[in-house]
């Protein structure tokens, strides 16, 4: 495993203070849906001889005919894809009622979606002033340079762009809009002043002019080539079309993005591209599902895998997790574009730092260290002692770690800092940082350290220096190239998929901006990568075709030609795992060039319980001769993904010595010209495995003939899912044990305590889930029920034991409720962050129906069904019983 860039929070160091137990109205605020919103999806057999309006027409009949209060928002009418509409209630409670209605099939909650946001960003808005890195680069790393070679650049191939919009005045994306223009069309869903809270106002016409995100994005896809900058999109001769989801600020919802999708689809895009995404680990929400669908009508869907890779594994994003989908891992950049500063004072080498553009500071200026410890790595993670000087005129030299960059920058600005230099950790890359508003860059480790400024500092020597603002600029063979980015995202899914599917170049990406915004900028992060897909997979249509089967073969076409992505560039390290590479970095030229097909592109061979060990392999000979294969396993480093009996996940997985092992029906086969053979694969899980660490297995199965390497990607789980603990029951995170409630002034509730429901008075449940749940559900049950909870914290009431029967097949409607609180369905992990690495439900007072619970004395009953658990069944949940509360008259 590569080492992370960001430090693990130190969660389980004594220095650790415990994270703020949250306010109700922070409790509040940590929900990802709109709140009282809904996509409702009506069945397509009932539609048979009605037009489809007058079937939204009779649902909404129906809806009133309940007298439920409700307006329409995007309605959805395409029969393939979708139909149905989303609404928003007046009332919570009439969410239930709908579920009645003939011809509903499927109701899912609206899920907020945050706007993307890049890891890094660099505004170039002085392109004569720098040398900067040929984004051509990433080109030769994918083999997209040697297509274009040939004169293929996606001519006739259609891309539409799901995003902020796209500044098509930008000469390198055309130069206008509509027919004739590189951005031949699209829409805006939104306009300019939407922010997620407030009601879009659509238009035609998508220009990006205030966030930019988009018409980065548009530049990685189809930026005109031959400019003074080295920009040149992957797919330069597509035609693309711009729908906005986005405003200028806020986030969006994913009824806004299926539309968008639907749109796409209709309009004949061949190609679609959503770099944006929240956490999931499922692959059921509406936007997933519409992916999907799209995905299996034959058109290709690229979607972000995510830019959490901090938060460890088991964390992919939505809409990404759509099965079918293309989702996209990010790989770094092979050069860094970096600056020089200049010493003076003793003669010393010119030391590089991590800038795009020179850093704005004129002044030579002397240089102060935070600590005259090398080694310190929490430097300036505190306030500076009192005795620190007026920081003002000095550059200020800190060493990376611990705590965040701004913290640290924080921490010397309050003494009066005005520029700092960061010196690396051994284990941080030399990449690009986020320091927030600060003036501050990262240089070398050795540079700050070993005889140099640091030392240079308590040898009190007299030396400044100085930031040149021409001629310093320059381009170094970045040492992450080629690796996957540390913050990519990774998988896989809580339901055993593949995901990310493959990686691309996302690190360090030079592209356009919107020229009100400084015409170029380079950026970082799968949002990045993605778009480099959406252009690959236009060149391979336009080679191979643009009918349904080529567009759903791209994805195994890609993945089978994809070169492995190592966990470092030292010798003999294993392979990164496919949880975070997928099938690896995409070799465009290899894809469009096979002379083989190979069948299937990846295996989900999912947890021990569900395990499928019989794998076919098909290999078929596209060339004029026999061909003979070799078939032979590459395994990938297998990573453990969870801290044994923790409940927290590895912030950084752990890579373990053990692997599958892979026994083939024949290790050789000769194909004749357009036949096909078959090979099967036996694999078996590593065994000498801790298996409460949920180590994730994977690797490739090669193909190989003199010519070429096709290969089939596998991964699964040495453990049983089931047996994965889902609610955090320890105390470890808040300070106090969990599940627990919170009563009215912010304290866990201990002994019986009465709420009015009135003002303030309200309770919330605290909880953190350890893993994925695709049932949360929370119901009012008598005070004296007798049930065994699974999961005891310090305030459950002793055990008693089971009273049901030992059959537990349809046990879970056995347990006497008084009615339901409510439900959350295909929950995401919680995260290891302080300020938002957990759930919470708020009681309202009232049933999920909105019905008022009456006076009396009542316990609430937490469940969560285990992964891969069987709803009907008790025993598949973890339950947690809360301490008795009464719901007593307001005074
Ligand atoms: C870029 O310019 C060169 C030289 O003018 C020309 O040969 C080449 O065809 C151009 N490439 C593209 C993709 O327009
Ligand atoms: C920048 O500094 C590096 C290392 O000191 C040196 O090798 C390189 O030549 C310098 N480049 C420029 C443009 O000054
Ligand atoms: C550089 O910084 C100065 C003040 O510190 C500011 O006035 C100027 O606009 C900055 N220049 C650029 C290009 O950001
Ligand atoms: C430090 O160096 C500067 C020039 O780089 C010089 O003007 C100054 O006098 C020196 N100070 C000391 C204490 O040597
Ligand atoms: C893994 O098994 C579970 C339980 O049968 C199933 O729901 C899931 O779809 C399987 N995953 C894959 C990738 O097939
Ligand atoms: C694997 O499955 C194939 C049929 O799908 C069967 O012919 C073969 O015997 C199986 N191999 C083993 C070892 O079970
Ligand atoms: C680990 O293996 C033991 C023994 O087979 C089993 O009881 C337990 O449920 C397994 N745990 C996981 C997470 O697979
Ligand atoms: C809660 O209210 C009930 C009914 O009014 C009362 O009997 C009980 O003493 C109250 N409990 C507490 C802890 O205040
Ligand atoms: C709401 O739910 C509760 C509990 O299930 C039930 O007792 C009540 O009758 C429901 N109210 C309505 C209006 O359906």
């Amino acid at each position: 495993m590569k080492p992370a860039a960001i430090l693990a929070l130190t969660l389980f160091s004594s220095a650790f203070a415990s994270a703020p137990i949250p306010t109700v109205q922070q409790a509040k605020d940590t929900l990802n849906y709109v709140p009282n919103a809904y996509i409702l999806e009506f069945s397509p057999g009932a539609v048979s001889k009605r037009t489809m309006a007058s079937r939204h027409e009779e649902v909404y009949e129906a809806i009133r005919q309940k007298d439920i209060p409700f307006s329409v928002g995007q309605e959805y009418n395409t029969s393939e894809i979708l139909i149905g509409v989303a609404i928003r209630l007046s009332s919570s409670g009439d969410v239930a009622k709908l579920s009645e209605i003939s011809g509903v099939e499927a109701i899912r909650p609206i899920v907020k979606v945050p706007a993307p946001r890049p890891v890094s960003s660099v505004v170039i808005n002085n392109p004569k002033a720098t040398d900067l890195p040929d984004t051509y680069s990433t080109h030769v790393m994918t083999g997209v340079d040697k297509i274009h070679a040939q004169g293929n650049f996606g001519k006739g191939i259609k891309i539409g762009i799901i995003d902020t919009g796209v500044d098509y005045n930008h000469p390198l994306l055309g130069g206008g809009f509509g027919p004739g223009f590189k951005v031949i069309g699209g829409y805006d869903f939104v306009g300019d002043a939407f922010n997620g809270q407030n009601a879009p106002r659509p238009d035609n016409d998508p220009l990006d002019e205030c966030n930019g995100h988009g018409t980065h994005v548009a530049g990685i896809v189809g930026a005109s080539p031959n400019n003074t900058m080295g920009i040149s999109g992957v797919a330069s001769d597509a035609s693309l079309a711009s729908y906005r989801i986005f405003g200028c600020t806020g986030y969006t919802s994913d009824d806004i993005i299926a539309a968008a999708l639907i749109r796409g689809y209709n309009e004949k895009m061949n190609i679609l591209t959503l770099s944006l995404g929240g956490p999931s680990g499922w692959s059921e929400g509406t936007a997933s599902v519409v992916a999907s669908r799209i995905a299996a009508q034959g058109r290709v869907v690229t979607i972000a895998a995510g830019n959490n890779g901090q938060e460890g594994g088991w964390y992919t994003s939505g809409p990404g997790a759509g099965i079918g989908v293309i989702s996209v891992a990010s790989v770094d950049n092979i050069v860094s574009p970096v600056q020089n500063a200049t010493v003076h004072g003793v003669a010393h080498k010119p030391i590089p730092y991590f800038m795009a553009l020179p850093l704005n500071v004129t002044s030579e200026m002397p240089i102060y260290a935070t600590s005259t410890n090398i080694s310190q790595p929490d430097d300036a993670c505190s306030p500076l002692p009192d005795n620190t000087p007026d920081l003002s005129p000095y550059l200020v030299v800190v060493h990376r770690g611990t705590c965040s960059f701004t913290q640290k920058l924080a921490n010397i600005a309050a003494k009066g800092g005005k520029v700092a230099v960061i010196y690396n950790s051994d284990t941080g890359g030399f990449s690009a940082i986020s320091v927030g508003g600060y003036k501050a860059v990262l240089i070398s480790a050795e540079d700050g350290k070993f005889a140099s400024l640091v030392e240079q500092f308590i040898a009190k020597a007299n030396i400044t220096i100085s930031f040149p603002q021409t001629g310093g600029a320059t381009t170094v063979a970045n040492p992450d190239g080629g690796l996957i980015s540390t913050f990519s995202t990774i998988g896989p899914t809580f339901e055993m998929y593949l995901s990310p599917a493959l990686a691309a170049p996302g690190g360090n990406i030079l592209s356009t901006l919107p020229l009100r915004l400084g015409g170029y900028a380079l950026e970082s992060g799968t949002s990045m990568s993605t778009p480099f897909v959406a252009g690959a997979a236009a060149l391979i249509l336009e080679s191979l075709g643009t009918t349904a089967d080529v567009g759903r073969a791209v994805l195994r076409i890609l993945q089978t030609t994809t070169a492995s992505v190592a966990s470092s560039h030292t010798d003999g390290t294993p392979l990164q795992t496919v949880a975070q590479q997928g099938a690896g970095l995409i070799q465009v030229d290899r894809a469009i060039s096979m002379k083989t097909i190979v069948e299937p592109g990846q295996i989900a061979l999912n947890d021990t319980e569900h395990l499928k060990p019989n794998h076919t392999i098909s290999i078929t000979n596209l060339g004029p001769k026999a061909v003979t294969y070799e078939i032979h396993h590459v395994p990938a480093g297998t990573v453990g993904t969870v801290i044994p009996d923790s409940h927290f996940v590895e912030p950084v997985p752990k890579m373990i010595s053990a692997t599958a092992a892979v026994v083939f029906s024949a290790s050789s086969v000769t194909v004749h010209p357009g036949n096909t053979k078959q090979v099967h694969a036996i694999f078996t899980p590593p065994s000498d495995v801790d298996n409460a660490t949920l180590p994730v297995y994977s690797g490739f199965i090669h193909v190989t003939s003199p010519a070429e390497t096709l290969k089939v990607t596998y991964l699964g789980v040495a453990a049983s899912l089931k047996a994965a603990s889902v609610l955090d029951v320890t105390d470890k995170f808040f300070g106090i044990s969990l599940p627990a409630v919170i009563n009215a002034n912010g304290r866990p509730q201990n002994g019986p305590t009465n709420y009015t429901f009135v003002g303030q008075d309200f309770p919330f449940l605290l909880l953190r889930l350890a893993f994925g749940t695709s049932l949360l559900r929370i119901d009012l049950v008598d005070k004296d029920i007798r049930l065994a909870p699974t999961v005891l914290s310090k305030r459950s009431p002793s055990p008693f034991t089971w009273w049901w029967s030992q059959s537990t097949a349809g046990t879970f409607g056995k347990i006497k409720t008084i009615g339901p609180l409510g439900d959350l369905e295909y929950q995401p992990r919680s995260t290891n962050d302080p300020f938002s690495g957990y759930d919470s439900f708020v009681f309202p007072g009232t049933f999920a129906n909105g019905t008022r619970i009456d006076e009396g004395q009542y316990r609430a009953l937490l469940r969560a069904l285990k992964v891969g658990g069987d709803p009907s069944k008790e025993e598949d949940y973890e339950n947690w019983l809360g301490p008795q509360f009464g719901v007593v008259a307001a005074p």
